[in-house]
């Protein structure tokens, strides 16, 4: 079982980089244009790689509810760009300044920090042309699917969350209650996307609200998960800059609890997180990559 659930995941990131790929020959500019250093600053970034646990949801779900997982790949190439449009801007020097992500040196350290700053840009905006140009997709669908990424992106998803941490700069003990709203708003929402996007792309509009209900607490217990990770990994593991929050007085769920604690919440949320599962038939596949995420090295 471990094994076919392991393939799965395989061929579902493969299929989105393939997807991918095509964007890049079709959006990519090449050598002649002067915007080509941006654009190459976009690829660097995208094609590092990361889990691509976004876009695996949305093909996913899209199949547990009845369509094709390539039926979501659109979505899931989009949802994966404004993630890392949000891990461009998010390593920036006036933001954490991290130096390093996805195994290279960060977008701004390979590149100028303006032209990284663009890149972001750049992403986010190709993320709804994709969508717009699909000539598979039917224009209610467009829409739709567009709603949910400006509603998972904007003042109240990542982008609010992302301020709520601006602020986190070690002057104030965030209550439980502050940390996981920003958590909810920084993480969560663009997981909620993804997987809500997954049944909109199957036409299954009224099974979005328990895919979204379990991306919440999903998110949740991957972002205590990833300020864990902050404290206990390492670079070479993870792939991206350690011991960032502590060093810039961050108050994270683990800080403050401590990361037995944390790792005992996180699984409490993941069981949270499961109960909204069993709400889908043929959800295997979910359990265990739910499972896998909790578990996580990186
Ligand atoms: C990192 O997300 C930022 C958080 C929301 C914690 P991921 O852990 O999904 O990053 P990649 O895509 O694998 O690089
Ligand atoms: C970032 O949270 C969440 C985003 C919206 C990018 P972190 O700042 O903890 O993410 P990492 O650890 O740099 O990936
Ligand atoms: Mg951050
Ligand atoms: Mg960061
Ligand atoms: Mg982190």
């Amino acid at each position: 079982m471990t094994d076919e659930n392991k393939q799965r995941l395989d061929s579902y990131i493969e299929a989105v980089n393939r997807r991918i790929d095509i964007y890049k020959n079709s959006y990519g500019g090449n050598s002649s244009d002067h915007q080509y250093e941006v654009t190459q600053a976009m690829w660097y970034s995208l094609e590092a790689g990361g889990k691509r646990i976004r876009p695996v949801l949305a093909e996913e779900f899209c199949r547990v509810c009845g369509g094709s997982s390539e039926q979501a790949l659109t979505a899931a190439a989009a949802v994966e760009m404004i993630h890392t449009f949000s891990l461009i801007h998010d390593d920036l020097p006036c933001m954490d300044n991290d130096d390093y992500r996805r195994g290279r040196p960060s977008c701004h350290k390979a590149f100028r920090e303006d032209t990284a700053l663009l890149a972001g840009d750049a992403l986010e905006n190709l993320a709804y042309r994709i969508i717009a140009d699909d000539d598979k997709l039917s224009a209610e669908k467009k829409v739709m699917l567009i709603r949910e990424l400006t509603e998972a992106v904007g003042i109240h998803g990542m982008i609010g969350g992302q301020v709520i941490d601006m602020y986190n700069d070690g002057t104030e003990v965030f209550s439980d209650e502050k940390l996981l709203k920003m958590y909810m708003m920084k993480t969560s929402a663009l997981l909620r996307a993804a997987c809500r996007m997954g049944c909109i792309c199957a036409g299954a509009y009224d099974r979005a609200d328990d895919a979204g209900n379990y991306a919440d607490r999903l998110g949740l217990a991957f972002q205590i998960i990833d300020d864990i990770l902050d404290i206990t990994s390492s670079e070479e593991v993870l792939g991206k800059t350690c011991g960032s929050d502590a060093a810039s007085g961050k108050c994270t769920y683990a800080a403050v609890h401590g990361v037995k604690a944390s790792e005992e919440y996180a699984a409490v949320l993941t069981d949270e997180a499961m109960t909204y599962l069993e709400r889908f038939e043929d959800n295997k596949f979910l359990i265990w990559l739910t499972e896998q995420l909790l578990h996580r090295k990186s």
